[in-house]
């Protein structure tokens, strides 16, 4: 005899359904897409397959297919010409700036989707790195007005939600104080909260030509053994204004996902960065595990330990996945 049998709440497909804890549609999925200036351009990225930097005519399709698949949501990034790069990261608010255009171009078509941008300095700035670069150092407040400016240039284009992947001291008061000085008040910021200096970014770095041109990220991005740390980060964007706390990278961080969430009534968003969505695809190419299973599964886990919302390379996939 034995009283308990959770097996009996697994019998049938009905009953799995109806104990189901965790839940996952479109609405919950952000896009990251990577923009490149030209016509007429769709260039596969080698170490992230099905992701394409694109520009901005071949771009207005696709996210048509995905609003109509439910994914309302996209992160934009931009692949910057190397001649357009300098040491202050000019270009990223230049009035003659693709991006800015683009963000404006598509909000005009598709008044109904959320856009939001990266705020950092390295697709713009010859030494690769997120802050200013003096003398070796990545200096902390002098970086903080280009990112101002940055973001106010994003505003003015009209994006939805400004997205600080940087990872400087203070940059969310100081972006949302100046976002507000210039009548912003509702342009959202969804802070990178908890940013590992990872090695997991590999593909995005390739997909804009950004890696550092010396030295590494670990002067401002979060040491991989820290889990406490990540509240003080995120104690510090709370007061500091933001809207969202997010998580980046999200498998080998599910606990940190979790912690963040248990300590916050702000909603929590993970980033299922580029080399986690590589390793995925590369083992599914060769035949080592199935792509729908193994995404959807990994896509629930991050929903399980605490995120409202995911960014991932998936979003499109998995929205056709679930309408099928
Ligand atoms: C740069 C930035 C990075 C990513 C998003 N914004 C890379 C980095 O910090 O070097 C990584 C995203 C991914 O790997 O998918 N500020």
């Amino acid at each position: 005899m034995m009283n308990r049998r959770p097996r009996r709440n697994r019998k049938s497909a009905a009953i799995r359904a109806m104990v189901e804890e965790t839940k996952i549609g479109a609405e919950h999925l952000i896009y990251p897409l990577f923009l490149k200036d030209g016509k007429g351009v769709k260039e596969e990225i080698a170490s992230l397959p099905n992701n394409y930097r694109w520009s901005l005519d071949l771009l207005l399709p696709e996210i048509e297919e995905c609003m109509n698949l439910g994914v309302r949501t996209f992160d934009l990034f931009p692949a910057v010409n190397e001649g357009l790069k300098d040491n202050v990261a000019s270009y990223s608010y230049a009035s003659d700036n693709f991006y800015l255009h683009a963000i404006n171009a598509i909000k005009e078509r598709f008044p109904e989707s959320v856009l939001m941008s990266d705020v950092a300095m390295d697709p713009y700035s010859s030494d690769g790195h997120d802050g200013l670069v003096c003398d070796g150092e990545i200096v902390n407040d002098d970086t903080l007005p280009i990112l101002n400016r940055m973001a106010i240039a994003q505003a003015q284009a009209g994006i939805d939600i400004i997205g600080p992947s940087d990872m400087m001291d203070g940059r969310i008061g100081s972006i949302r104080q100046a976002l507000d000085v210039e009548g912003f008040t509702n342009v959202s910021i969804m802070s990178y909260t908890a940013k590992y200096a990872s090695a997991f970014y590999g593909p995005f770095r390739d997909a804009l030509n950004s890696a550092p041109k010396s030295g590494d990220k670990k002067t401002y991005q979060m040491n991989p053994a820290n889990k406490r740390e990540a509240l003080i980060e995120a104690e510090l964007d709370t007061l500091e204004g933001a809207d969202f706390l997010m998580i980046k990278p999200a498998l080998s961080y599910l606990d940190i996902i979790h912690v963040i969430k248990e300590h916050t009534n702000l909603p929590v968003t993970a980033y299922n960065v580029s080399g986690e969505c590589a390793m995925i695809y590369a083992a599914a190419e060769k035949g080592w595990l199935n792509l729908e299973q193994a995404v959807s599964e990994i896509l629930i886990s991050m929903r399980r330990a605490g995120a409202d919302g995911i960014l991932t390379y998936f979003a499109k996939d998995f929205a056709r996945w679930i309408k099928n």
